[in-house]
């Protein structure tokens, strides 16, 4: 099958790495020339990965059924969600994806990564993203920035050497697909990471 005519955007990167900061203004960036944007998110997207997300974020659980669990909604979120808007020509920009579920459950909480590979083959059937920007920060950096925010969910109550775990095995991921992605430096002011964002939209003339 060829790959669906529009753009799939992911967003990545250890919890206070600033993503969420940047992922508005860029998905208005990329809607600039009247291009129609779909923002979303994992887990979530859907009713059920909304329900999921709650669970994972909350509930003590075995790190299989983590997975299971992410990669159930993702289903879920790729055929009612993203293959649609992407069939339709639009830009997706998507906060998180299965990268996430390589560094989280695979490095993070010591899943096989063959086993995930499975999950990720049998749920996505060869797509994936055509741009991920990883915001990349030195693990303890992240935590002072946390300890200012609410309330700490599952994932970011973990010790700073899960999020050192989290950080090299996005650091695998972007080794084995560099095309896909782009590391952003997360340490420097805001409007420099923006800029990083614009020169990677520009490079590829987006
Ligand atoms: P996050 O995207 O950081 O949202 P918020 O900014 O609201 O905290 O939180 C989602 C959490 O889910 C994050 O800690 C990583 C985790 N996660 C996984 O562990 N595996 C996955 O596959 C995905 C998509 C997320």
């Amino acid at each position: 099958m060829p790959p669906p005519p529009g753009r799939f955007i992911t967003f990545e990167g250890i919890d206070g790495a600033g993503k969420s900061t940047h992922l508005p203004a860029l998905a208005q960036r990329l809607g600039r020339d009247g291009a129609a944007v779909l923002q979303t998110r994992e887990p979530g997207g859907t009713p059920l990965g909304e329900a999921v997300r709650d669970w994972v974020l909350h509930r003590p659980m075995d790190a299989l059924t983590e997975a299971l669990l992410v990669f159930a909604a993702r289903r879920e979120h790729l055929r009612g969600v993203i293959e649609p808007a992407l069939s339709r020509g639009e830009t997706v920009v998507c906060d998180r994806f299965t990268d996430a579920s390589f560094a989280y459950q695979g490095a993070g909480r010591g899943l096989a990564l063959d086993h995930l590979a499975a999950l990720e083959s049998w749920v996505q059937q060869g797509l994936q993203p055509d741009l991920t920007f990883w915001f990349d920060l030195d693990p303890a950096q992240a935590a002072r920035r946390r300890a200012a925010a609410r309330d700490a969910d599952r994932f970011e109550r973990e010790e700073v050497e899960f999020f050192e775990r989290v950080r090299a095995g996005y650091a695998a991921r972007a080794a084995a697909a560099p095309r896909r992605f782009v590391r952003i430096d997360s340490a420097v002011e805001p409007s420099s990471v923006a800029a990083q964002l614009e020169s990677a939209l520009q490079a590829r003339g987006w």
